[in-house]
């Protein structure tokens, strides 16, 4: 028996991250200024640390509820009451997960039938088709472009609909392209998803970080709370990524739902990371607002720095990644990529791997000290002034000339 043939056909077929490739050869590299990780620089505040170490000395090891810590469930009710005006019970409208992460999962896994179809938006975060697809549904693409600002075009959802449309994945502010919807144009895509009895699921890991405006929460539509699975957590606003909490909030029947299979897999979140959590709730939001602020100031600089350098840049208002077009210079996203990072050392992730419609650009995250990005911008910039006088070295030269055959 060969060992593949012991692989399920779904995972053999699920296609390799776009970004774990990138990176294995950034592995290859030294001296690299790394626009790549979707994570914030930052290290987590102090105060959240504590209060892990905390839990800990006081032996606060054992599992928690499945549904996780009631006092952090209360927390984030208060939090989502006090930030949306929106009303959650702690008792059953709240998991407690592994980070948004698990928490998509559990939500595909908890609300699709095999064949059901879901709406996803690109270019987005890599995990939603995969999850979609282990969950046995079929992921539908609707394409979001520069030329409506990255926005989801309620006419472009109206047409993918079919009979088997179940779920539409909502994701803004969106990673790569930093993109925001206001209240309005949500509202939008919130007569159709009521019109067509669609579940939203609403991926806002990155509302706190909203530049430009005030963010929505979706629920928070007329409406809409009935019919949406709310999906946040500590990684991005807290700098809290590899402590693993994240959360879901909706309507009991779905909660309940994904808390069996999360009883069955995971059992809980990590106690001493939901003490954390709790932390960063009650006493963090100094800290938070300041780390905001910090990616405001390197989000101008940055951006600003790429259009004058001549690679065109959407205004990003939210999350923490620019999203240029690198199409002008006649090199893909990906020899794009590959060349900077051998000529000049600067690693950026090519936009195709976030969806197909990310062609011709390439995602610079800006959760990078801005030091950095001055030089980052620096390199670019000389990378662009070679390619655009054939001076790049012969070595990058016969490595685009083998990917383009
Ligand atoms: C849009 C989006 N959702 C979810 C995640 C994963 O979040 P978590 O760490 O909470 O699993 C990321 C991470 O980059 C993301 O960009």
């Amino acid at each position: 028996m060969s060992q593949q043939s012991l692989i399920s056909q779904v995972v053999t077929d699920l296609p390799p991250s776009g970004i774990r490739e990138f990176f294995d050869l950034v592995a290859t590299q030294s001296d690299v200024i790394s626009l790549g990780v979707g994570e914030p620089d930052f290290p987590t505040p102090w105060k959240i640390c504590d209060a892990a170490v905390e839990a800990l000395r006081h032996g606060l090891t054992s599992y928690t509820s499945n549904y996780g810590l009631l006092q952090l469930r209360e927390a984030i009710a208060q939090d989502i009451h006090h930030r949306y005006q929106v009303e959650y019970s702690p008792d059953n409208q709240i998991l407690i997960t592994a980070g948004v992460s698990e928490g998509m999962d559990l939500a595909m896994r908890a609300v699709l039938d095999p064949g059901d179809e879901v709406i996803i938006h690109e270019p987005c975060y890599v995990s939603y088709k995969p999850c979609v697809a282990l969950a046995g549904g079929v992921p539908v693409v609707v394409a979001t472009s520069a030329e409506h600002d990255f926005k989801l075009q309620p006419d472009a959802v109206q047409a993918a609909i079919t009979a088997r449309t179940r779920a539409l994945v909502l994701s803004y502010p969106n990673n790569p392209t930093g993109a925001t919807m206001t209240r309005s144009e949500l509202t939008e895509v919130a007569r159709i998803a009521d019109k067509h009895d669609l579940l939203v699921i609403a991926d806002e890991i990155y509302n706190q970080l909203t530049y430009e405006g005030r963010p929505t929460c979706f629920a928070s539509l007329p409406q809409m709370k009935q019919r949406t699975l709310l999906l946040n957590g500590f990684s991005k606003a807290y700098a809290m990524t590899g402590w693993r909490v994240g959360y879901a909030c909706g309507p009991a029947t779905i909660i309940k739902a994904m808390m069996r299979i999360h009883s069955y897999t995971a059992l809980c979140s990590s106690a001493l990371a939901q003490y954390g959590a709790l932390e960063a709730l009650e006493n963090c939001e100094a800290e938070m607002a300041e780390m905001i602020a910090q990616y405001d100031q390197r989000r101008r600089l940055f951006v600003a720095g790429l259009n004058d350098i001549g690679l065109p840049c959407f205004e990003p208002k939210g999350a923490f990644y620019a999203f240029p077009s690198i199409q002008h210079t006649g090199l893909s996203a990906s020899e794009f990529c590959r060349a900077l990072l051998m000529e000049e050392k600067v690693a950026a992730i090519p936009g195709p791997a976030f969806g197909e419609c990310g062609a011709g650009h390439i995602r610079c995250t800006y959760a990078t000290h801005i030091d950095q990005l001055k030089q980052a911008l620096e390199r670019m910039e000389r990378f662009i002034a070679k390619l655009a006088s054939d001076e790049l070295s012969a070595q990058v030269k016969s490595v685009l000339a083998a990917t383009r055959g």
